[in-house]
């Protein structure tokens, strides 16, 4: 049922057949809109960018790739077909049919779900929004604005699914989208690595690898939610959300093969030499690792959660592919975890359906330590005998159980005072900092172009080549 129209908000809702959200939707747009121009990305919002737009929801023909100026762009709604005779796939309601109306006793919880997931979207824009001013090349350049216009186009969902069902409220919500603002201390955004810098490249390709990759999970924990409307809108967003998996993926890759290519070539191995010749050496690209890492894993909340269970158990939020299980009532199982005790860890059982968050933790810690396996078999085709590894998931923890430890990345737990003075070879630092900054500096705008602390892509976009001209200036 995928529709190409040439309605104010493209839709695949029959927005049309209901006024009242129409108008609702169409009132928001102009704030939206100004939100976008402001803390946006800034500078080429007025250049036309070779950008892919969701146009429906069939498999084969879901996009659409053209030029277009980024305030321009045609953020949509799109929901996943209806999957008929759809029932809740686990907790108390196992079997029902699945919920096409907010049921009552659910509407608080929901909405706060909703909200959660909304903040991200246009918190990472915020985040991202200087890049442009130092990208690598046009090519990266013309992801990053894929990226930041489809979380853009991820706010409208969840501001749909808020002025649909949820009435007054719902309508305040998607105005408070608009106001909070990233790292701003008195209207922060709702999740800590949500309110992180991220300015320079680095930072970017480690934050669509493991923050986005958060989002991924969260969504496909959403997708089997007993709301259907909240199921069909995150399917869709999976969509667009491996794309963004993708540019974290091969981007930290190809400064991977950069670094080791550039030291297999000059038999350089020791970080200061490695800095000299304009890459960036593993020491700190492990630190980088280890820091967005660290604050993506609190993102999926408390190792123990009674919310969680009570996600679970009211069939609000499931397991990422649920159908893997066995059991959907997660009634009887236990997760055995080491807990902090007295200064050393207890394992101890916890009923499975307090420890979803952990479970969800588990499906991303295996995807995470995918990518990291091919960035290791990367460096060592150059023949470095470098590897990168994920720290424990003990290491600077900000939530949770482990949160306020002092644990290495190995997991072992320090004192205060030694944790603090080994920080800067396991967080980047000051000087790190400066380093990665003063490296990529400059935008690279030529086409033919590319940044020396980065590989080049295996290919261009949408079969175009890699030297496309991704981005095209327009005068005045
Ligand atoms: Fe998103
Ligand atoms: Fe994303």
């Amino acid at each position: 049922m995928s529709s190409v129209n040439s309605e104010r908000i493209p839709n695949n809702v029959h927005l049309g057949d209901d006024k009242r959200l129409q108008r609702a939707l169409e009132a928001w747009q102009p704030n939206y809109i100004q939100w976008w121009r402001e803390m946006g990305p800034s500078g080429f919002q007025e250049d036309l960018v070779y950008l892919r737009t969701a146009v429906g929801v069939d498999a084969d023909g879901w996009a659409h790739f053209d030029y277009v100026k980024m305030p321009d762009y045609r953020w949509g709604i799109f929901l996943a077909d209806r999957v008929p005779g759809r029932t809740i796939g686990f907790g108390d309601a196992y079997g029902q049919p699945a919920w096409q109306q907010v049921p009552g006793e659910h509407r608080n919880a929901l909405r706060r779900l909703i909200v959660t997931q909304g903040d991200t979207e246009p918190a990472s824009v915020e985040q991202q929004r200087m890049l442009g001013q130092s990208c690598p090349s046009m090519y990266d350049l013309r992801n990053l604005f894929q990226v930041n216009v489809e979380e853009g186009r991820h706010l409208w969902a969840m501001v749909y699914l808020l002025h649909s069902f949820f009435g007054r409220d719902g309508r305040e919500e998607a105005e408070e989208l608009l106001a909070r603002r990233s790292g701003d201390s008195s209207k922060p955004r709702m999740l800590g690595a949500f309110n992180e810098p991220c300015t320079d490249w680095l930072s970017f390709f480690m934050f669509t690898f493991f923050t986005d990759r958060d989002g991924k999970f969260q969504l496909l924990a959403l997708a089997e939610s007993g709301f259907d409307p909240l199921s069909r809108t995150t399917r869709f967003m999976l969509t667009e959300e491996a794309h963004h998996m993708f540019v974290g993926e091969t981007g930290v890759l190809r400064i991977v093969e950069r670094t080791a290519q550039a030291m297999a070539e000059s038999k350089k191995d020791h970080p200061d030499d490695v800095r000299k010749l304009g890459v960036v050496d593993f020491p700190t690209l492990q630190k980088y690792l280890n820091l967005w890492y660290s604050l993506s894993l609190d993102l999926f909340g408390g190792e123990i959660s009674s919310n969680a269970a009570s996600f679970f158990a009211t069939g609000l939020k499931g397991r990422a592919k649920e159908e893997q299980f066995d059991d959907h009532s997660a009634l009887t199982g236990a997760y055995s975890m080491d807990v902090p005790k007295e200064g050393t860890f207890e394992r101890q059982e916890v009923p499975l359906r307090n420890a979803m968050n952990e479970v969800l933790r588990d499906a991303y810690v295996d995807d995470c330590q995918r990518g990291v396996d091919k960035w290791n078999r990367a460096i060592a085709a150059h023949g470095v005998p470098v590897r990168l590894t994920l720290p424990s998931r003990r290491f600077h923890r900000h939530i949770g159980i482990y949160a306020g430890l002092h644990a290495d990345p190995d997991g072992n737990l320090l004192t205060r005072e030694a944790w603090d003075a080994r920080r800067e070879t396991w967080l980047p630092g000051e000087a790190d900092c400066a380093f990665v900054r003063n490296l990529m500096t400059r935008a690279v705008l030529d086409p033919r172009q590319m940044a020396n602390w980065i590989g080049p892509p295996k290919q261009g976009i949408k079969g175009r080549p890699i030297d496309f001209e991704y981005v095209r200036h327009c005068e005045g």
